[in-house]
């Protein structure tokens, strides 16, 4: 994985109460010394976002945002502007997750929008792409997925940004591709970015997402170029959450 520092991140999606924020001292508590070799991240809704924040940081770890608006401050009713996000704590921000590209029709050009706000306030936006199983099975994946790198990662970005590789289909479904399906995508996402970046894009990481579990991660982390891993259903529980970070080969060192 090159000089880059591996980074498990975990997207409570529209889960969690602060009842459920113990969660996080507790993965980190479990997760030990892990958290000095691997970069964890913790995003939950923006309701628990400061709090969140504070318990991520005390335990060594950070907080990130599911969505940013692409927009600065002003008259936009129910959204959060980027820097709104850095003040609540944040350090990371989502976007592009394949539930908002599905649920509120973003665009690649919206996705690069919110990715070069993210960055501009000093947020690392953690940009999500991924086919759908139609995509998949037409043998359209590593093309798909091309085209979306290309639209949605804004100029000049910064070399904290983050890819997520998402199947659409792998995602809180239990299913995942192939280690060699990984690989290949991977390794193609690892070309684009040192091809447009070069040595700046070499600092970038890529993460795969999609039904990664305890029972998997061990797998998936093997895989070459895969940096880490964005985590759904699993990032909610400290066990599972932890388990899979112990997982990753830098956890023992
Ligand atoms: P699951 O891990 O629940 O499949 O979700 C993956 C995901 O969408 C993370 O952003």
């Amino acid at each position: 994985m090159g000089g880059r520092k591996p980074l498990i991140a975990g997207n409570w999606k529209m889960f969690g109460r602060r009842a459920d924020l113990h969660e996080v001292s507790d993965t980190l508590k479990r997760a030990g010394a892990a958290g000095s070799a691997i970069d964890i991240v913790f995003c939950p809704p923006a309701t628990l976002l400061r709090e969140a924040a504070e318990a991520a940081r005390a335990g060594g770890a950070q907080a990130g945002a599911q969505d940013v608006s692409p927009l600065g401050d002003g008259a936009h009713t129910g959204d959060l502007s980027a820097p709104m996000l850095t003040d609540a704590g944040a350090a990371y921000c989502i976007v592009g997750h394949s539930e908002r590209r599905a649920d509120h029709g973003e665009t690649d050009a919206i996705v690069a929008a919110k990715a070069k706000a993210a960055a501009a306030a000093g947020l690392a936006p953690i940009l999500c792409v991924g086919e759908t199983l139609a995509e998949r099975e037409s043998g359209q994946a590593l093309a798909v997925v091309e085209r979306q790198l290309e639209a949605s990662i804004p100029e000049n970005a910064p070399h904290s940004l983050v890819i997520a590789y998402e199947p659409v289909w792998a995602i809180g479904t239990g299913r995942t591709p192939t280690a060699e399906d990984i690989a290949a995508m991977h390794r193609s996402i690892r070309g684009l970015l040192d091809a447009r970046f070069g040595r700046h894009g070499a600092e970038m990481r890529v993460l795969y997402g999609g039904s990664v579990k305890p029972a998997n991660a061990a797998e998936i982390f093997a895989v070459e170029h895969v940096d880490g891993a964005l985590v759904g259903g699993a990032s909610l529980k400290a066990a599972d959450f932890a388990a899979i970070i112990l997982a990753h080969p830098a956890a023992a060192r």
